[in-house]
């Protein structure tokens, strides 16, 4: 309570959005709490109620103000062909924008695929040229929170553990949180025991799909995949895509969409 509120500027480039919308939704912590608590969310499309030039002033207001000390978050990821023209806000490219809030910025959060890897704008042949914010910006932290989208809670839970310890959390080699991407999504599936049994779902109508066969024969990509879904569970716990039958599409894995979503004939 006698903390000040951890300044937050929250960017939107290349992306669908559903990073954000799967933060609103984490109910423990619950976001109204933590943006009417904890945080000053100084700038984010989606949320704010400004809009056009006095959106653009309360960016540049926190910039100023809290310059060294305000955090970064990134969702999407940055068109560098044709001069960036492909994400253009506020007269100015994304790439632009970019690099003028990572200035002055504490640490910066690449939420989701698109920040951190470039997702399906990035798959090949990637014609906008998008490209991820740890290869543009180098002089920063940057905390890697893949996935398409992040686990909601997990989302919280890093800006939580932030405003509490006032230090980044452990992190892994490539710069994941690895309280949330240290284990396989294999490791603690609800199907395993039926895996190390050798008992698999032969086709997506098989009876046996939904006795809890293992979904490894269908594509899952569970046992390459470092993600929580097993564990934390989505939609409050409620579930996760292979408790809904479809085998995990390893969409926190880097180039998930190059390396085989689809289904091919
Ligand atoms: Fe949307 Fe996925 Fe990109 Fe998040 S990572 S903005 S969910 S396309
Ligand atoms: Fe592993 Fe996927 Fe089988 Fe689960 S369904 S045990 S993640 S291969
Ligand atoms: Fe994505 Fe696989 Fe989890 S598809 S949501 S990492 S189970």
């Amino acid at each position: 309570e006698t903390k000040p509120r951890l300044p937050i500027i929250w960017e939107h480039y290349q992306e669908c959005t559903c990073c954000s919308e799967s933060f609103i939704r984490s109910d423990h912590p619950m976001v109204a709490d933590i943006i009417l608590d904890n945080v000053s969310l100084d700038y984010t499309e989606t949320l704010m109620a400004a809009s056009g030039h006095q959106a653009e002033a309360a960016k540049h207001d926190t910039m100023k103000k809290y310059h060294g000390e305000y955090i970064l978050c990134v969702e999407g990821s940055v068109p560098i062909g044709a001069n960036g023209v492909y994400c253009t806000i506020a007269g100015k490219t994304a790439l632009e924008h970019l690099k003028e809030a990572a200035e002055g910025a504490k640490a910066i959060i690449a939420w989701g695929s698109c920040a951190t890897n470039g997702c399906v704008q990035g798959a090949n042949p990637n014609p906008t040229g998008a490209t991820p914010i740890n290869k543009i910006i180098k002089n920063k932290p940057i905390i890697q929170m893949p996935g398409c989208p992040p686990i909601g809670e997990a989302m919280a839970a890093l800006i939580v553990h932030y405003v509490t310890f006032e230090r980044l959390p452990e992190l892994d080699r490539i710069g994941r949180p690895k309280a949330f991407y240290g284990k396989r999504v294999h490791d603690t599936c609800y199907r395993r025991p039926y895996f190390d049994a050798g008992l698999f779902a032969e086709s997506f109508d098989d009876v046996n799909a939904k006795e809890g066969y293992c979904l490894y024969k269908l594509g899952c990509k569970g046992p390459s995949t470092y993600n929580a879904c097993a564990s934390m569970k989505w939609n409050n716990g409620t579930s996760f895509p292979i408790e809904s039958g479809h085998g995990c599409i390893g969409c926190s894995e880097e180039n998930f969409w190059d390396n085989g979503p689809f289904y091919k004939r």
